[in-house]
């Protein structure tokens, strides 16, 4: 899979991209990660790429021009699964539209800034609006690194118990049940004793029952 971002902040891509699973997952080969500055797009002198809305609201909008000489290079090289645009007015974001990213091949992440991007590259670009929550931020590079981190997390081989991406919470539309570590007891507090048991079926039933009393009692909404 190779996702490449398109941004004004290249350098937020940095840390995030560089740490852990990400950074594991590109070393293994299974994801390649390019991050484009739209400033080296433009063709204006002071490498802008936003200005003034017309009709006169407050704000700046981002231009098509970059953004088109960016993606159309891209699309020069290589075809493109989906173009996403991260908005707050997309698709929200979840599991299953995780998974089912997971297992595209190449994508290219837009992330919006200012007071929007010129309405006509959603219209002629873009192939998916992807929203990560109802709140607004102050640019779309936090949600396209948490789309990122989300989908290759769940690429075969990305993080080493491939069961344990399985297991997640939202996988079956339950919570996942509580883990526990050495030591069995701190402070007087106790590991639940069936997980000392060693009775495999009866830590299954007990996981189980745990998720589905956590949802309905955390996430009634996922059991509707
Ligand atoms: N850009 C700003 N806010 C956002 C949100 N909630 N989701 C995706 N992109 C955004």
């Amino acid at each position: 899979m190779r996702i490449d971002f398109l941004t004004v902040l290249p350098e937020m891509f940095e840390s995030p991209l560089g740490c852990s699973i990400l950074k594991r997952a590109q070393n293994k080969g299974l994801v390649e990660f390019a991050v484009h500055n739209l400033r080296d797009y433009t063709t204006n002198k002071h490498r802008k790429v936003d200005d003034y809305p017309f009709g006169g609201e407050a704000g700046m909008v981002m231009q098509i021009e970059p953004i088109d000489r960016c993606i159309s290079a891209l699309k020069a090289e290589r075809d493109y699964d989906e173009v996403i645009f991260t908005s707050p007015d997309g698709e929200m974001f979840n599991q299953p539209m995780a998974n089912q990213m997971s297992m595209l091949g190449n994508i290219i992440i837009l992330c919006g800034h200012y007071k929007g991007i010129d309405y006509r590259i959603r219209e002629h670009f873009i192939t998916k609006e992807v929203s990560i929550g109802d709140y607004v931020l102050t640019g779309g590079e936090i949600p396209a690194i948490i789309i990122a981190d989300a989908i290759v997390r769940l690429i075969p081989g990305a993080i080493g118990d491939e069961q344990s991406a399985l297991s997640d919470s939202f996988q079956d539309n339950l919570l996942a049940p509580p883990v526990y570590t050495r030591p069995a007891e701190y402070k007087g507090w106790r590991v639940p004793d069936i997980l000392l048991s060693g009775h495999e079926a009866k830590i299954a039933q007990w996981r189980y029952d745990q998720a589905l009393e956590r949802t309905r009692r955390l996430r009634p909404d996922l059991l509707d």
